[in-house]
């Protein structure tokens, strides 16, 4: 199913829709909006029997009786307005296209012209969060459905069978706003960004094995035109890569290293080099430290910030962005077997820094170790790695915000700001010298565990610092609390994967191509 967003600046009265959505804040009338004229009376009615009251993610259907063309109009509710926020406004568009595809609607209009929305916030800002929410909520993984839910007939009766290419989704938008035009096709394309890191990220571990990831990757960037490829188990060892190496050895299936390189088609274009690290555990099952059988199925998500890398490359190339940037996604499973690594054991990273692994299930930070250390070469000023790291993270912020830790507090601030305002949030963690002490190792110079119950997160945190290329600012986000979610609560991403990563990083990058180059340091700081 493909979806499409329209920018229109028509009276979407005169469009013929499916379902035409008005958003409307708490209290504020439907009525005093000219819906009574579309439908006879309708919305005063609903006003006055209490039928809508606006609040967030509430929705009325109303049926059009004269003037419109649309075959439904749907009041939905925006919440206070006092507490209005593009998160608020991307929940809504969340329940419209609920509603939408409950009711087999192909065609819908979100009317934001004239509207309560644009007055409360950036009118090009919420047409962009419509476009976000609207490209998320549709997305469904139903790939390996003998068939899909939206085949089957409804429980009525009522809906034809659809026929293929019928299916797409047209979202009419309809605003004035200025800048709306560049604002949603941005959002069009991080959204796209994400819903490949979901469709990647939702694959089981049967299937989405390390070379079949690698190679969805490949053909990602072929699609955006990327450089990539990929380093195989003979070169990793050549490079010394003996950390990630020692996660994949218990497993048959190969490791692969995905490097992905984007530049700008102007060279003269560059303004910087980043790099982007995201773990890639295809499974993991703890290794040899096995992990108790309750949710170990959820671990087929344990590669989500390799994928949401996979996506934002995409995304970037896609914008043309004015930086060089390389994607790196270590992948390997994580299996206790005969050959598997054993707690104790001493292993050698391509850094040179020899790690004692004393739980095989902290299993990420040895992949991480290796591709953190090959990003150096490129010679990045700022490398930001995305995880599913720790079960601690997930304790700590649960699943409403991502853990941040790095060796930059502008750059964390930076992270934080772009979070905020994409609705993948995120929280700076401590990442103190004296965290630093629960990874020094008695037998090697670091080992892969923390202190019994505490700071898990931190820990963790630290022992990647050691490995970030030391001439570049780092910064590492611990999404396992919010790369996917078993019960689709927050309204616009449904089951599964998120895609959480990608848009947070495309917003830091589009906000990095818009500074100045260098930024006065004290301003920076006011700023924060
Ligand atoms: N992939 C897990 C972290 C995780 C756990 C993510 C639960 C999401 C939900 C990671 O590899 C892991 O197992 N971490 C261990 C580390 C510990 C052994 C130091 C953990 O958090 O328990
Ligand atoms: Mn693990
Ligand atoms: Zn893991």
């Amino acid at each position: 199913m493909t979806t499409r967003v329209l920018l229109k600046t028509n009276d979407p009265s005169q469009d013929k829709l499916d379902l035409l959505a008005l958003p409307l804040f708490e209290g504020e009338k439907a009525s005093a909006r000219g819906v009574d004229e579309l439908t006879g009376g309708q919305a005063s009615r609903a006003e006055k029997g209490g039928d809508f009251k606006g609040k967030s993610r509430e929705l009325l259907v109303l049926f059009p009786q004269n003037g419109a063309r649309a075959q439904r109009i749907l009041l939905a509710g925006l919440g206070k307005r006092d507490k209005a926020s593009l998160e608020g406004v991307r929940k809504m568009t969340g329940a419209v296209i609920g509603k939408a595809q409950s009711l087999k609607a192909r065609t819908i209009g979100i009317v934001l012209e004239g509207g309560q929305v644009q007055n409360a916030l950036d009118g090009a800002q919420v047409a962009a969060a419509v476009t976000e929410a609207a490209m998320l909520a549709t997305y469904k993984f139903e790939r390996l459905k003998s068939q899909p839910e939206d085949d089957k007939p409804s429980k009525n009766g009522a809906s034809k069978p659809v026929k293929e290419g019928d299916k797409d989704l047209t979202v009419h938008v309809y605003t004035h706003a200025k800048g709306a035009a560049e604002a949603v096709e941005l959002a069009f394309i991080a959204s796209e960004g994400s819903n490949i890191a979901r469709d990647i990220g939702n694959e089981p571990a049967n299937i989405a094995t390390p070379t079949r990831v690698a190679e969805y990757a490949l053909d990602v960037a072929k699609k955006a035109r990327l450089k990539a490829f990929v380093i195989e188990k003979a070169e990793m060892k050549k490079m010394g890569m003996g950390s990630l190496l020692a996660v994949a050895q218990g497993s048959v299936e190969p490791p692969k290293l995905v490097v992905m390189e984007y530049e700008p088609k102007n060279k003269k274009a560059v303004k910087d080099t980043f790099a982007f690290v995201g773990k890639g555990i295809t499974f993991d099952s703890g290794g040899i430290s096995i992990k108790p059988a309750d949710k170990m199925w959820e671990m087929k998500f344990d590669k989500c910030g390799g994928c949401a890398v996979i996506g934002l490359m995409h995304a970037i190339a896609k914008a043309e962005l004015p930086f060089k940037v390389v994607g790196l996604v270590p992948l390997t499973e994580n299996l206790p077997s005969g050959t598997a690594t054993r707690p104790g054991d001493i292993v050698k990273s391509m850094s040179g820094k020899t790690i004692e692994i004393l739980n095989t299930d902290a299993e990420g930070r040895l992949i991480l170790a290796d591709a953190l250390a090959y990003a150096a070469r490129y010679e990045p000023s700022v490398v930001i790695d995305m995880a599913t790291l720790t079960g601690a993270c997930v304790v700590a912020l649960g699943d409403i915000r991502a853990g941040i830790m790095g060796t930059d507090e502008g750059l964390l601030q930076e992270l934080k700001a772009a979070g905020d305002h994409t609705g993948e949030k995120v929280w700076p963690l401590p990442l103190d010298d004296e965290y630093g002490e629960h990874v020094k190792s008695d037998a090697a110079d670091l080992k892969n565990l923390g202190k019994a119950g505490q700071a898990g997160a931190i820990s963790a945190g630290y022992f990647l610092k050691h490995f970030a290329p030391a001439k570049a600012k780092w910064a590492h986000m611990d999404i396992a609390g919010t790369a996917w979610t078993t019960t689709g609560e927050k309204g616009y991403t449904g089951k599964g994967a998120t895609g959480f990563g990608v848009r947070v990083c495309f917003e830091w990058l589009k906000r990095r191509a818009t500074k100045p180059a260098a930024a006065p340091k004290k301003k920076a700081a006011a700023r924060a």
